[in-house]
């Protein structure tokens, strides 16, 4: 076997929508055959912000539903929940004593976060678990010594963290886990339908973003009232018109793209034809998609054991690590 190992994990966040699935999901699919992948959905991530007990297991449950739905081959990559592999949170405490206060305290998201929570008008507190959020996902990471991390550049100062953890670990208990590295590969950024100025988020509201699994005729009306602009092509392209040339890219509609930029340029371009011809290959692209999502609830006993297998799988590899561990840190396996 001598494939690299890539792992990922995404949050539960209650539905894959576009810029999801151009931004992460669909790379996942594409790379299932090169490398030996690991994938998770990361509920216990999403436990540091404040949300609902009542729905994070049926939104990660969901989430593991739609990525399958994607395209996640359960014959070739793993696909686990974190909340069943234990030895994840083992790790994060030993982790934890190898991690700096001051290097938590410098990481960009802690403090984006934590500045969300303080401007709340619900009190809600900067837990530890928001803290030590970036070492629960060293310990994903390193559990399975992955070579790669495909990752965001929101998550480049978490991986560096996880390279100095590993590093730290190593000088201190003898020579264990190799540095994972980020694996940048092509992927088309999206920003909301209503508000080009932001990123495509679900966290904006339902008309910022397209659900990959949403009704048809929703996707078409958030399309249809997509902001553009006047039409003034003196001006460079603004945010909105540019967002649904990279929408038809990212579907590969590369023959519409040069007809339409085409009409753009010599100034007859009709945004309708451009929305119509966005909603058409987006409609199209995710047909199949809500098809094998309903294929799949009507057979929730596959997916069950789908579950249940591949956390079987995940603890068999995380345990040896944490067994190694344990052993070179001096504590009791
Ligand atoms: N923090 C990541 C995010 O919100 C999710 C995540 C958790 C992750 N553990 C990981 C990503 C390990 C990559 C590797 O997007």
């Amino acid at each position: 076997m001598d494939k690299k190992r890539v792992l990922s994990l995404i949050q539960p966040t209650g539905e894959i929508h576009l810029g999801n699935y151009f931004g992460a999901v669909k790379n996942w699919v594409n790379i299932q055959e090169k490398y030996d992948c690991v994938f998770g959905v990361a509920d216990l991530h999403a436990m540091t912000m404040p949300y609902d007990p009542k729905l994070l297991k049926s939104n990660t449950e969901r989430m593991v539903i739609e990525l399958l739905a994607c395209g996640i081959d359960p014959d070739k990559s793993i696909l686990f929940i974190q909340s069943m592999i234990p030895q994840h949170t083992e790790l994060l405490w030993i982790f934890n004593c190898v991690t700096s206060y001051g290097e938590l305290s410098r990481m960009t998201q802690f403090k984006d976060k934590s500045d969300q929570l303080e401007g709340k008008s619900v009190k809600n507190i900067i837990s530890a678990g928001l803290f030590t959020y970036p070492v629960l996902q060293a310990a994903d990471i390193l559990i399975y010594n992955a070579n790669f991390v495909p990752v965001g550049k929101d998550q480049e100062q978490h991986l560096e963290l996880t390279r100095n953890i590993a590093v730290r670990f190593n000088k201190q208990f003898g020579e264990y886990f190799n540095e994972p590295l980020p694996l940048f590969t092509e992927i088309q950024k999206l920003v909301s339908l209503a508000d080009p100025s932001k990123k495509m988020s679900k966290s904006l509201g339902e008309k910022h973003y397209i659900g990959l699994f949403e009704d048809e005729n929703k996707t078409l009306k958030k399309i249809r009232s997509a902001v553009t602009d006047t039409g003034d092509t003196s001006e460079k392209m603004s945010p909105g018109v540019e967002n649904l040339f990279n929408l038809l890219k990212a579907c590969g509609k590369t023959n519409e793209i040069s007809t339409l930029m085409g009409d753009y340029t010599s100034g007859t371009l009709k945004y309708k034809d451009l929305k119509d011809a966005t909603a058409e290959a987006v409609i199209g692209l995710t047909a199949p998609f809500k098809k094998r999502k309903q294929d799949l609830l009507d057979n929730k006993a596959y997916v069950e054991k789908i579950i249940a297998e591949h956390a079987e799988k995940a603890r068999t590899l995380a345990n040896k690590t944490l067994e190694d561990v344990k052993k070179l840190v001096g504590i009791y396996t």
